[in-house]
């Protein structure tokens, strides 16, 4: 086992009717609040209602941020945070999915300073501050609510990239199943998708942690059990709450500790076809684990048929990739490119961009010769 730290100031309320005190949490921190959110779900599904009633209960000001994108850009956190700064905010409330939480996270720490937030991705700035963060998460997926990350994307550059720091932390995340509800059929799904990727990332990482594959082996379990069944009963608050929780756990540092790293080169693929593509996270990923798996099999066979046989009780690595590829079907999720509606001859842009953006994982490097065989795989 390798050495760790475990560090997580998050203070996190979790199940039913969480905040309907929200609003006492917020004034802790002062009265000018910015609240970010995506493209309106909230409005429709009455969360907007619930959190400006909150609000009101403790007069505070409030400074409306929305339109955030799902694949969030760098602009709009830009924009946000010029309105954080010109209206001297105190605290930020986020509500949404990983888009609006990610983007809110940067927000925060860019409101602060006078450079755009893209500095900071481009190892051009280091954050010394930030405004506090509050979010309500809405949609089960990323781990965002409880973690120190955020990706953000470039369209003028072409890329889309993660990072991390000890400042984007949320003070407080909220997370009520029933505001899940209303998550499309598809959405779920990818952020089932998107939990198991997050599982899979830190087993496949670095080092030896047999406590945290355990923890990995239990999360995906929960998943593939309950996962299918929340399809079929999208407003079943036990079956809502149980990926919520699996989704927060599954990126929170449990399944790292005792690893070097995790290894993150699915997720650097994904995060290609999502820029190029415009394709949702979740998507791009049940396309890219089980191509880049068959890709690996020869260099990884353990790792594989170990996973296989806490999972699926299977024995091979071929049955394992099958079974992840038959599962993902089965949320009728992508596991090609052309699933969702990406063509062949798009082939040489997705390499190009690959190589541009040095895509690879830290554990199982990738060179140029790896990307074209992994981009025949996923299609
Ligand atoms: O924009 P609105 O109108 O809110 O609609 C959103 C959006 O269209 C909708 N939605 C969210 N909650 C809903 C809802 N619709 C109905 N009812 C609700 N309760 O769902 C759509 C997708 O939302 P989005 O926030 O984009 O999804 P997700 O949570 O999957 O976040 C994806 C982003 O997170 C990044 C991804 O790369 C992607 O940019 N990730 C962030 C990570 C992190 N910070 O740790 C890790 C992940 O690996 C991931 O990379
Ligand atoms: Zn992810």
């Amino acid at each position: 086992m390798e050495n760790f730290t475990a560090y997580n100031p998050t203070k996190l309320h979790f199940g039913k009717d969480v905040t309907d005190n929200l609003g006492k949490t917020i004034e802790k921190f002062g009265k000018k609040v910015l609240l970010v959110y995506g493209g309106g779900s909230i409005k429709n599904n009455g969360i907007y209602d619930k959190m400006i009633r909150q609000l009101k209960s403790v007069d505070a000001r409030v400074f409306e941020y929305h339109g955030i994108k799902p694949n969030p850009i760098f602009e709009d956190v830009d924009t946000a945070a010029k309105l954080g700064r010109d209206n001297n905010v105190d605290v930020i409330l986020a509500v949404g999915g990983g888009s609006v939480i990610d983007s809110a996270k940067i927000i925060s720490i860019t409101i602060p300073v006078k450079h755009s937030s893209w500095d900071f991705y481009k190892g051009k700035a280091e954050p010394k501050s930030a405004i506090p963060l509050i979010s309500v998460l809405t949609l089960a997926a990323t781990g965002t609510e409880m973690n120190p990350f955020a990706v953000l994307q470039n369209n003028n550059t072409k890329e889309k990239l993660g990072w991390g720091h000890k400042l984007l932390f949320n003070k407080h995340s909220f997370l009520d199943p029933q505001f899940t509800f209303s998550v499309p059929r598809n959405q779920t799904a990818y952020g089932i998708v998107d939990l198991i990727a997050h599982c899979l990332e830190a087993y496949f990482g670095g080092g030896e942690a047999t406590l945290s594959d355990r923890f990995v082996f239990s999360i995906i379990n929960e998943a593939i059990e309950y996962g299918p069944k929340l399809l079929d009963d999208p407003k079943n608050y036990e079956l809502r709450a149980k990926i919520m929780y699996a989704a927060t756990a599954a990126l929170n540092g449990l399944t790292f500790n005792g690893r070097k790293y995790g290894d993150w080169g699915v997720h650097s693929i994904g995060h290609e076809l999502s820029l190029l593509y415009d394709i949702p996270h979740g998507a791009s990923l049940s396309i890219a684990y089980p191509a880049w798996m068959k890709h690996f099999s020869n260099i990884i066979p353990e790792r594989i048929i170990k996973l296989g046989k806490n999972v699926f009780n299977t024995n091979t690595t071929e049955k394992t990739i099958s079974a992840f590829e038959s599962f993902f079907k089965s949320l009728n999720c992508p596991i090609l490119c052309q699933d969702a509606g990406i063509t062949k001859d798009k082939k040489p842009e997705i390499i190009k961009n690959m190589a541009v953006n040095n895509v690879s994982g830290a554990n199982l490097k990738m060179t140029e010769k790896d990307h074209i065989e992994i981009v025949e795989l996923i299609f």
